[in-house]
């Protein structure tokens, strides 16, 4: 139908109105650099250059290494916008997001700074954070009707730089504009929701809350609640859910005067991996490798309750097997395969698995390691307690049944000065790494240990140049059984070197730490951490590394989750293989924080599937980076899902890769050691969607599928109706044959 003039006029009149409310801005004046004499109305800023404010400026010709910059936009504010809003109490200026921190000034005058720079005598990164700030609608701040100078002073602490995300935006609020919903899960399977205001008039009206089933859309229950809400006065609403089931809960206020409302979205955790059988259950793929007469510690992976016993019938001379605890430690010193007949049982039952050891030279790390490690949660304020308790809740809640091993202590462990005779010295947080070794390979788990070919690690602790033979030494002396070698202070040597463009000057380092430890007389998998410079998947296995880091790090948000997942490690696919991994960063589940004080992980439920899941088809490294000890039973389940972990697991160690990219779809594939194949189905973008997989049947060769496995979900699925619901940001796991 064509549409009359009538209509066109309101939506060219509605569109005039939003306007006059919103002041936009996708460029802004742009000039590298930093003189604080550019905050001013009347800096000069004829001959700066102009730049998209939606995109980072990498990319724009923006020189790689900038640190400060400014920006700096130009706007009349029309007093008519004032009359627009119910309240009139201030005006907004929404900077989007900023990599790293900034500072905003308004005609000279500072209206807001989030995060610190360099000037500030300290660097704290505040890239993820919303920049939302305000000026009192008043204030003598604010030319009326005349001119107006927003300049915004950028440092950017290393790659991405720049403001990003969405245009400027100037506008004065309306009351219900103040408003915000802030959703949590007060406890497990208790929602709570904040309802907040920034202004100090107050609010009223009825909030809704709606629990709504995720595949079928049915509301399951309806709230409703009469509120009233003002600054410094907030409400709550609670509301219990089943956490066993997919819902979104569906908020909606309305302002009882303006009619107008708001309304907010919430996925709560949900559990999808089936609760473990009491009886006894293998949850491993059943390889394990190492070099002859290298000390074995292997704590075989049983789910079921204990107390539980081990029996081998053909244990090797040279093995021992703890038979409550299911260690099997020992060396073996004639390569081949050992096959063993394990059984576990328990008063509920017995299972039994057929296990092969695998021995010889290079037969270390057939798959991915699993285990933890001490950053993404503590950062720099690791303890031997912090260690010493996660471990200890990694066998509580049965993670170590699902087959993590490592407990890896990563930088911040070194005192600031080696010993007399140039061995490396802990700080007063760890008493003893020989005792702390000792207890971990009791309980069959492995020990891992940081260190950097530098002068000094990442959070500034000594790192082993010149002392490579001797730390390599005391790692062996201490049980290790891990070792990430971090790059980071090498860097200044590296400037100074003549050759530092070729490849040789980036693997250097890394030979030279290899020979001392590959001298010792126990495995220690070798992980390099250097954020894929110069290709390192290409070479990282000459260095007889396990694992190389292929990005630099993860942070707990889709953004950075999704740049390494989906863009910069799907490339390394064809460098995996056993004994030599990819590896894309630790996980970002549960309680992480980088420092003293946790939070939950700030990736939605559903993106957490989507990290393990594509992790598990990466073949990633999968090294926990949150504090087990505080660990959810959501997070248990995530990660304790034997059918997706054998994915990961998988002993042909076949990377997959994308094998579709439709829009926001995309489908990922990996060939498993039993002949078929992960189909990993991906919603990248904002909104749910619907995915049916025959349209890409070809593409996919599934024509005849025999079987379709949802893995999550531990069940058979049709294998003709191949339409799925996928949540945004969220994923479908298949095993099909
Ligand atoms: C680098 C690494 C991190 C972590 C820190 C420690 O940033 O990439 O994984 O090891 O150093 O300082």
């Amino acid at each position: 139908m064509k549409k009359s003039f009538f209509t066109l006029l309101l939506a060219a009149l509605a569109s005039t109105q939003l306007q006059a409310q919103v002041i936009e801005f996708r460029e802004a004046k742009f000039r590298a650099g930093d003189n604080m004499e550019w905050k001013a109305s009347n800096a000069d800023d004829s001959q700066w250059r102009n730049i998209d404010v939606t995109r980072n400026w990498d990319n724009q010709g923006v020189p790689g290494n900038t640190t400060y910059a400014w920006y700096r936009v130009h706007f009349k504010l029309p007093k008519s916008m004032l009359e627009q809003s119910d309240i009139r109490e201030n005006v907004l200026f929404d900077l989007a997001k900023i990599d790293d921190t900034d500072e905003a000034y308004l005609n000279g005058h500072l209206i807001g700074k989030t995060g610190k720079m360099p000037s500030d005598g300290e660097y704290r990164s505040a890239w993820s954070q919303p920049r939302k700030y305000y000026v009192k609608a008043n204030s003598s701040w604010l030319n009326w009707d005349g001119d107006n100078v927003l300049s915004i002073r950028v440092y950017n602490g290393g790659e991405p730089g720049g403001i990003f995300g969405d245009k400027l935006k100037i506008s004065v609020p309306s009351r219900i504009d103040g408003l915000m919903m802030r959703h949590t899960e007060a406890q497990q399977g208790m929602y709570r929701m904040e309802m907040s205001s920034d202004f100090t008039s107050a609010i009223s009206g009825k909030l809704v809350a709606e629990v709504i089933d995720f595949d079928t859309d049915e509301v399951i229950s309806k709230t409703e609640k009469k509120v009233s809400v003002k600054k410094g006065k907030p409400v709550n609403l609670n509301l219990p859910y089943d956490e066993t089931r997919c819902v979104r809960i569906r908020t909606t206020f309305t302002d009882a005067a303006s009619k107008k409302s708001i309304s907010g979205s919430y996925s709560p955790k949900y559990i999808l991996t089936p609760k473990a059988p009491e009886a006894p259950r293998f949850n491993t793929t059943g390889v394990f490798g190492a070099r002859p007469k290298s000390p074995i510690i292997y704590r075989i992976p049983v789910s079921g309750v204990r107390p539980m016993k081990f029996t081998i019938k053909n244990l090797p001379n040279g093995l021992k097997l703890d038979e409550e605890k299911g260690v099997l430690s020992g060396s073996l010193s004639r390569g081949g395969d050992y096959h063993l007949n394990i059984v576990a049982e328990n008063a509920k039952g017995k299972a039994e698995m057929d296990f092969t050891l695998r021995i010889g030279d290079n037969k270390m790390a057939q798959t991915p390691p699993m285990g933890w490690n001490s950053w993404n949660c503590w950062g720099l304020s690791i303890t031997q307690d912090r260690v010493i308790s996660s471990a200890q809740a990694l066998i509580d809640k049965g993670l170590a049944d699902y087959g993590y091993s490592y407990i890896n202590i990563d930088d911040g462990w070194e005192a600031p000065e080696r010993n007399a005779d140039g061995t490396i010295a802990v700080n007063e947080k760890f008493p003893s790494m020989k005792n702390l070794g000792d207890w971990l390979h009791g309980e069959g788990l492995k020990f891992g240990i940081y260190s950097s070919p530098g002068d000094l690690t990442c959070g500034g602790y000594l790192g082993s140049i010149d002392h490579e033979k001797q730390d390599a030494e005391s790692y062996n002396s201490w049980g290790i059984d891990y070792l990430k070698y971090d790059w980071c202070g090498y860097g200044k040597k590296h400037n100074t070197e003549r050759d530092n463009q070729t490849v040789a000057s980036f693997v250097r380092p890394y030979l030279l730490m290899e020979k001392y430890l590959r001298e010792q007389p126990r495995d220690i998998f070798y992980s390099l951490c250097q954020y894929g410079m110069a290709d390192v998947w290409k070479w990282g296995h000459a260095v007889d590394a396990n694992s190389w880091r292929t990005t630099g790090d993860i942070a707990d948000t889709w953004e950075s989750m999704y740049d390494i997942g989906f863009k910069r490690n799907e490339s390394t696919y064809p460098y995996a293989q056993p004994g030599h991994w990819n590896d894309p960063d630790m996980l970002i589940v549960g309680k992480v924080g980088w420092s003293d004080n946790l939070r939950d992980s700030r990736l939605t439920p559903d993106e957490q599937y989507t990290h393990i899941s594509l992790w598990s088809i990466m073949a990633s490294n999968m090294l926990i980076g949150c504090d087990i000890a505080q660990m959810d039973d959501f997070t248990v389940a995530l990660l304790c899902n034997h059918e997706v972990n054998a994915i990961n697991q998988d002993i042909l160690g076949k990377q997959g890769k994308r094998a579709v990219e439709d829009g926001d779809i995309q489908i990922w594939t990996r060939e498993l050691s039993d002949g078929t194949r992960a189909i990993g189905i991906f919603n990248v973008g904002t909104e749910d969607a619907t995915v049916n997989l025959a349209k890409y049947s070809n593409v996919l060769n599934i024509n005849n599928l025999k079987t379709v496995r949802d893995l999550w979900r531990q069940k058979d699925l049709s294998t003709t109706n191949l339409s799925y619901k996928i949540a945004k940001h969220g994923v479908r796991l298949l095993k099909v044959k």
